[in-house]
């Protein structure tokens, strides 16, 4: 499935403030609300819609609204960081949460926690700002299609070419929406320029 990278100039001006190490929690969290709004409209270009008939207050007309049900699941803890534009544009949405933490040593994420809402007919969307070696999402998407998920999607905000290429080759179905692909890996498997931990940054921890 394509890559789709954001080409707004909004995107580049807030990414560049959120890889600034002096950008400050309080203000990492509004940026990475920003950016994960303008992934969450790109991701969801292609909903379905079906028809409904309403009145307007001076006629009948046949408008049309969303025909599935959409379903956000940020990959913890980072992943909260992405969360909160979903529920305030798509009202309706529903949430389930995948605990996944890297080892610092050798970066293979372990699973402590996995809270779904059904997924079988609905849009699922995983997000997790991070996408470094691809093991966390490639987990994640497993996940959600062993609950029953057949129409998958991951965002990112900031992807590394290994990772893009691990979920490629893992789950080829699934569209990837990233915020910005960046150069490689460093030897400790953080993302070069990269931000940093995202997590670390967005909580002050
Ligand atoms: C970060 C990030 C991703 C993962 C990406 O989480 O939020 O989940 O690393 O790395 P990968 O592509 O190599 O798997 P981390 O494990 O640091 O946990 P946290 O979100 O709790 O900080
Ligand atoms: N997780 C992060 O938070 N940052 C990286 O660069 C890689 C994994």
């Amino acid at each position: 499935m394509p890559l789709h990278v954001l080409q707004h100039p909004l995107a580049q001006h807030v990414l560049t403030h959120l890889r600034d190490k002096t950008t400050k929690p309080v203000l990492f969290r509004t940026l990475s609300y920003q950016i994960s709004l303008l992934l969450a409209l790109e991701a969801t270009r292609d909903l379905a819609t079906v028809e409904k008939e309403i009145e307007t207050p001076l006629e009948k007309m046949k408008g049309r609204v969303l025909a599935k049900p959409l379903v956000v699941v940020p990959i913890l803890r980072a992943g909260l960081g992405m969360l909160q534009p979903f529920p305030d544009v798509f009202p309706d949405v529903s949430v389930g949460y995948v605990g996944l933490e890297r080892d610092h040593q050798t970066a293979i994420a372990r699973s402590y926690y996995c809270k779904l809402p059904p997924l079988a007919g609905a849009r699922v969307l995983v997000v997790d700002p991070m996408l470094a070696t691809g093991g966390s999402a490639a987990q994640a998407l497993t996940l959600v299609k062993a609950q029953g998920a057949t129409e998958v999607g991951f965002i990112c905000i900031v992807a590394a070419p290994e990772g893009v290429d691990t979920v490629q080759q893992a789950h080829p179905e699934v569209p990837i929406h990233a915020g910005v692909v960046d150069r490689t890996l460093n030897d400790r498997k953080y993302i070069l320029p990269g931000l940093g931990d995202f997590g670390d940054r967005l909580y002050g921890t």
